[in-house]
């Protein structure tokens, strides 16, 4: 049986990559944040917050900047929670302990004396750590702010004690919102050293699913089109605000589930019709209301372009041209008068911001720059079938 995966745990969400392509920066701000804890474990009580939208890859960069802690500093160590699961003051504490080694009692503690045990047993045995708290917004909503703001004026408590700052904080949050509910001296304390993760373009998405790809698949396995087709449906673009855009995790799962269905098929390379389906489950796909709701021509353009797509089936992309030409040759069969050349671009405009195509320009190969049109998101015997139906009906025919 024809081989996909290389390394199959390399797409996997937990897996932290060896590179990790436009994030270098936000990696560096970390270092430098928390480069005088590093040196000089006790002198200060650095707090950081990551924000960014989901899959802008906060987790991960955070998780690499564990790594780097790791590597730097004999003394100090990384801890990472998620809030996620650990919703509660005492369960977070819980999880600093365990993976801090401080046997934690397992029941019977209040948070108060939890957090009690902790800072004992860190200043006995003189322990030093960064912990972060991922998606922290999840502490806040359900156990209010008290309880972060006790881990932010952490430091107060150390002073009180006379012992010195045993933790550095990092908060990884989507937004600001959880810190608009902090009182204000927390607030105040835990300052305004922001690291921020813009939501990735097409390119970068590219370079991403590139070096991924590296790691987890054979080198036959997948061409640059195949990726640059999941590129156009999880990277942002001007023209679209979705959900899901500038996500790497939805990226990578598409090019996860795709090699899974070139596997299953027995194909020795994922091919443009595996990643239609994956995306169909993964997400919105297409909805027939949606195409009822274009105009008729629009219609007729969209059939033009599946019709082009599905003739050359080795390609992701049909040129603009192309697609005209059929358009030309359906209109023909429908008995229909062909809108104008500038009609059919509005129609591939709004085609494109309502997610049913994608669209790249081409700077490669041919002359000039064409317009390259390709449609990811729906597996195009299926789309046909549907637009014929309702073009159809529309027609009388
Ligand atoms: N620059 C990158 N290079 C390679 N892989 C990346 C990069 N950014 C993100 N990823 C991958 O994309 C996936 C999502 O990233 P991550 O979990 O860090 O997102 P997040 O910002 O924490 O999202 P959420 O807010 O939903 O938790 C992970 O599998 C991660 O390894
Ligand atoms: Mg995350």
């Amino acid at each position: 049986m024809p081989r996909i995966f290389k390394n199959e745990a390399a797409l996997t969400p937990e897996y932290i990559p060896s590179k990790l392509p436009y994030r270098e920066e936000q990696l560096k701000e970390l270092e430098t944040y928390f480069s005088g804890f590093l040196e000089n474990p006790g002198s200060m009580y650095p707090k950081v917050i990551l924000i960014g939208r989901p899959g802008s890859g906060k987790t991960v960069t955070s998780r690499k900047f564990g790594n780097y802690v790791m590597q730097s500093s004999k003394v100090v160590r990384y801890v990472h929670v998620s809030c996620f699961l650990n919703r509660t003051l005492i369960s977070v504490l819980k999880d600093v302990g365990l993976q801090l080694n401080i046997p934690v009692p397992k029941r019977g503690f209040s948070t108060e004396e939890m957090l009690k045990i902790l800072l004992d047993v860190v200043k006995e045995k003189n322990i030093y750590a960064i912990i972060t708290l991922d998606d922290v917004f999840h502490l806040v909503n359900n156990s209010g702010p008290h309880a972060l703001g006790t881990l932010i004026r952490l430091g107060e408590e150390y002073v009180s004690r006379g012992d010195k700052y045993r933790f550095g904080i990092v908060l990884i949050s989507q937004d600001l919102t959880f810190r608009d509910q902090l009182d204000r001296s927390s607030q105040s304390s835990l300052g305004n050293a922001i690291i921020r993760f813009e939501p990735y373009t097409k390119d970068q998405i590219f370079e991403i699913l590139l070096s991924r790809a590296q790691e987890a698949l054979m080198d036959g396995a997948y061409d640059e089109e195949i990726l640059e087709m999941i590129a156009d449906v999880a990277g942002v673009d001007e023209w679209q605000s979705n959900d899901h855009r500038g996500d790497a995790r939805y990226a990578i799962d598409i090019l996860w589930r795709s090699a899974k269905i070139a596997e299953m098929r027995g194909s020795d390379r994922i091919l443009p019709e595996h990643v239609r389906e994956a995306i169909k489950n993964t997400l919105r796909g297409i909805r027939s209301e949606e195409l009822r709701m274009l105009p008729l021509h629009e219609k007729i353009f969209l059939l033009a372009i599946v019709r082009s797509l599905m003739k050359n089936p080795n390609s992701p992309y049909i040129p603009f041209g192309t697609a005209e030409n059929e358009y030309q040759i359906l209109c023909e069969q429908y008995n229909e008068e062909p809108r104008k050349h500038t009609q059919l671009w509005e129609y591939l405009k709004d085609l494109n911001m309502k997610g049913f195509v994608e669209t790249r320009t081409s700077s490669k190969g041919m002359r000039g720059r064409t317009t390259l049109i390709s449609i990811p998101s729906e597996p195009l015997a299926t789309l046909e079938e549907e637009l014929r139906k309702i073009i159809g009906g529309e027609l009388g025919t």
